[in-house]
């Protein structure tokens, strides 16, 4: 872990109060309300968790024990329970008025869209559900979703969780590399794909790197792969592997039986990056995880009936999973879908999505803010976007400018900013406003979620003092949380439980970000403080993209660091030495740069490659990466650099 320093703190004295008629009909609609619930909570939290999953959720068996955590880090919540996550998202809207409500919105990029209401997107589920059970697939075997952002992607998703076959879903950005190391790391039975996308106008396709994850047999466990047709491309199938899902799917019965599952059942692997070694599989499970989507969604967004909600996150992320699918339909909310992006050719496309849908709730990250604000207000101002009531932010810390331009220009001072801090491993947000109740700062997360023991602390688990720098921990089992890392339980507890210990002797979950606390308690998240890099809120192991760049045949080392950029908030410089013999030259550096997009994807390619004849590394080998990160930032090296092995290394990188 790196030093956490706050020469970044803000002095930040602007404080917005929630509007009055938001807070008059919000479900907790005051600080003397949060403090209320807060405080309930803290005298037994396990009655009010088991309280909650019995009222949010439906049960077809009712659990006996709200938790164990007898054996930590591995929790079991609502032990003895079984539900099922699809049931609770579809089957029980169905009775009464709320069938006929509108689920899905989805907008496609070319501007055609689909509407589906509960009924339908029940039906669509149990069909694409009976299609898996055709080919084999079962409670507990894994399959993957590597697909465009169409309505089919939310509905593979759910159509799993209703069969009991966990989801591990594979962002569509990243390349057939990273696809195969996560199908082989799974055992994954299925890939559920799609023919292409279209992507700034252009259909762009997407089975083809399915067919190279695949090849010479890398993928022994893969038996089946099920296309959806989007772009129409032309697509090369393999007879008795590839199926189309419209042919497929379309022939089922409408009606499928949701499956009974143990609570402490695996509902999904999802996989992110760490600072060492390859993505870790993130294992989420079936009953905690939907009440933490399920509550954490009525609470950030005050939710009321009539709400419309747009999460412009892609499903290949956590916050797809929690807050395009799960969350929304878990609670009976209307949840868009867009399948586009803000390109040249359309750069009010996000604004024209809220004016055409009449979008209440907008969720996004600063790295889009941040973009729309270069593009200057004119371009939101021709839209009406009055029906917008929260404004969400999530993925990295949002710079207090940025926080300003979005709470005046897209919510017309009207709308809170909601900035919420969350994780793949947190299930749902942690720490975050509520609308009706939590006064704002441009730039802070506020205070943790009723039941959230999240805390500041060094490295012997003591709470640090108001304005400390520290690292954000949290000091009780929660229901969302990640359960372990697939395949690799040692890991789980490495990564996350073993950094800091509490006064009591127990672990404390360690999320990998500095923080610090100010005299009102406001958390102010200040980034990672391992070696993750955050590109445009999207993770990224310095690690992995090194192991990257020595896979090219040119390179003998690579050291990656993250260094602060205007737009993504951090981009990516790599130090690179090459083998005897080999120049650096510019063009070595564009080819490392798309070997770099061929191994993982293009959005770990970094900004600058750096050649040198030698990386600053300690007496004992390791690289000096505080020394790299600020040379990347072009500061001036400062501390110690008394454990230097060569301190010609540094003079030599200086220029
Ligand atoms: O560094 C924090 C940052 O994103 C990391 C989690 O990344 P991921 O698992 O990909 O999930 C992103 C979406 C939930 C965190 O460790 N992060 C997330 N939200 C915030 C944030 N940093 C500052 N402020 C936030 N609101």
């Amino acid at each position: 872990m790196s030093q956490v320093t706050i020469e970044s703190v803000l002095q930040e004295e602007r404080v917005f109060e929630p509007p009055a008629e938001l807070a008059a009909g919000a479900r907790i609609g005051s600080m003397a309300a949060y403090r209320e619930l807060v405080e309930r909570i803290e005298a037994d939290p396990d009655a009010f968790w088991g309280e909650q999953a019995r009222e949010q959720l439906h049960w077809f068996e009712p659990f006996h024990t709200v938790l164990d955590w007898s054996n930590p880090p591995f929790a079991r919540w609502f032990e003895g329970g079984t539900t099922n996550l699809a049931y609770n998202c579809l089957d029980r809207h169905l009775d009464g008025p709320r069938a006929e409500k509108t689920a899905l919105i989805w907008e496609g990029e070319p501007g055609d869209s689909r509407h589906f209401t509960y009924r339908d997107l029940h039906g669509e589920v149990c069909r694409a559900a009976n299609a898996l059970k055709a080919l084999g697939i079962g409670k507990g075997d894994l399959v993957a979703l590597y697909m465009p952002m169409v309505p089919e992607a939310a509905i593979a998703m759910l159509a799993c969780a209703r069969i009991g076959a966990p989801h591990s879903v594979v962002f569509g950005g990243f390349s057939a590399e990273a696809l195969r190391d996560r199908l082989i790391d799974g055992g994954v039975k299925a890939v559920i794909t799609a023919d292409g996308g279209f992507r700034k106008d252009k259909p762009v396709a997407l089975k083809p790197a399915v067919d190279r994850a695949l090849a010479d047999g890398a993928c022994p466990t893969v038996e089946h792969v099920l296309v959806v047709r989007r772009t129409e491309q032309p697509t090369a199938m393999e007879p008795g592997r590839d199926r189309w899902w419209h042919e497929l799917v379309e022939v089922q019965s409408a009606d499928c039986p949701a499956e009974p599952m143990a609570s402490e059942d695996r509902l999904f692997v999802l996989y992110t990056s760490g600072s060492t070694g390859k993505p870790k599989g993130v294992v989420h499970t079936t009953a905690g995880y939907n009440l933490w989507a399920h509550l954490t969604f009525q609470w950030i967004f005050d939710l009321r009936d009539d709400d419309v909600h747009w999460c412009t996150a892609d499903v290949g992320w956590i916050t797809g999973h929690s807050y395009i699918v799960y969350g929304p339909l878990s609670n009976g909310a209307t949840t868009v879908m867009y399948e586009g992006a803000p390109r040249p050719s359309k750069p009010g496309a996000f604004w024209e999505v809220i004016e055409k849908h009449k979008v209440t709730l907008f969720y996004t990250a600063p790295t889009a803010i941040r973009a729309f604000m270069k593009s200057g207000r004119e371009v939101p101002d021709h839209y009406d976007m009055s029906t917008l009531r929260i404004l969400g932010t999530v993925g990295e810390p949002i710079n207090p400018e940025a926080w300003m331009w979005y709470r005046e220009v897209i919510g017309h001072g009207r709308c809170p900013i909601i900035d919420t801090w969350w994780q793949t491993e947190t299930g749902g947000v942690m720490i975050s406003p509520l609308p009706g109740a939590t006064p704002t700062k441009p730039g802070s997360a506020t205070l943790p979620l009723p039941g959230i023991a999240a805390d500041v602390v060094d490295n012997e688990g003591h709470s640090v003092g108001v304005d400390e720098g520290g690292y954000l921990a949290v000091r009780r089992p929660w229901p969302g949380m990640m359960r372990t890392v697939h395949g690799d339980p040692e890991r789980f507890r490495r990564s996350y439980w073993e950094h800091i210990t509490g006064d009591d002797g127990r672990p404390l979950y360690f999320a990998g970000d500095g923080a610090r606390r100010d005299a009102d308690g406001y958390y102010w998240v200040m980034g990672r403080v391992d070696d993750v890099i955050s590109v445009s809120g999207h993770r990224l192991g310095s690690m992995e993209i090194e192991s990257a760049l020595v896979s090219h045949p040119a390179v003998a080392e690579a050291a990656v660091v993250g260094r602060p950029d205007d737009l993504k908030g951090e981009g990516i410089v790599a130090f690179v030495t090459l083998q005897a013999g080999v120049d650096g030259s510019e063009a070595l550096g564009v080819e490392l740069r798309r070997h770099v997009g061929t191994e993982i994807g293009p959005i770990a390619r970094p900004d600058e490659i750096r050649f040198s004849d030698a990386l600053p590394k300690t007496r004992s080998g390791k690289i000096m990466r505080r020394i790299l990160r600020a040379l990347a930032a072009g500061e001036e090296v400062s501390g110690d650099t008394s454990t230097l092995e060569d301190r010609s290394v540094l003079d030599a990188l200086r220029v």
